[in-house]
């Protein structure tokens, strides 16, 4: 009873966190169809490349997809493991771990394509050749993200299939 309280404590985060998340999502949706906003955003290559590409989609989808979807759909199994098998969750310190590797990452994501983004777009307007002299720093800060965010996908798959594998004792 104690951990399972423990465990929705922790669940909780993610429960708000990917609410929050879809709402950005979505105003930042809103705001993109906007007609001056969409054409900007067309101007400098959205949807298909150039950096309108990385406010929309990638900015947008990722934080609709892995900001509200993911962390949802982590919640839930994280809830419904226990119930569907009988046994606790293999590791609550794990499930914490999961929280914040997945939200620093998808938020360190979500910003780092908005200012390249916006940054880019300006440049790309005004003063295209100093270009890559901006572009050459977006590789590694993307990597960090993205491994952050990979880190927590991992830990996530790896509880739950220490969970569904582990001998421990069934709840009654
Ligand atoms: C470690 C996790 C993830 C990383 C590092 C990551 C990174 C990326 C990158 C770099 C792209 C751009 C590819 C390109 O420019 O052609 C991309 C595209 C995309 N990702 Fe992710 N992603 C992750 C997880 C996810 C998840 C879990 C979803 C959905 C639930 C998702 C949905 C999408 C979609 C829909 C696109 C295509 C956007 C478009 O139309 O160009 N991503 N992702």
């Amino acid at each position: 009873m104690v951990s399972t309280n423990i465990l929705h404590r922790h669940l909780l985060k993610f429960l708000v966190l990917s609410a929050l998340s879809f709402f950005i999502g979505t105003i930042h949706g809103m705001l993109q169809v906007m007609p001056p906003i969409r054409a900007w955003l067309d101007s400098i290559g959205s949807p298909y490349g150039g950096p309108g590409h990385m406010i929309d989609p990638l900015a947008h989808a990722h934080m609709n997809l892995v900001g509200g979807v993911v962390l949802l759909a982590m919640c839930v199994t994280f809830y419904l493991l226990p119930i569907l098998t009988g046994k606790n969750i293999y590791s609550v310190k794990l499930v914490r771990h999961t929280f914040w590797w997945v939200s620093i990452g998808v938020y360190s994501f979500y910003i780092i394509q908005m200012i390249f983004g916006i940054w880019e777009g300006t440049l790309l307007l005004a003063d295209p050749q100093s270009i890559a002299s901006v572009h050459r720093f977006y590789g590694p800060v993307m990597a960090v993200s993205g491994t952050t965010m990979a880190i927590g996908f991992t830990t996530f798959f790896a509880n739950v299939v220490l969970t569904v594998t582990s001998a421990s004792p069934t709840k009654d």
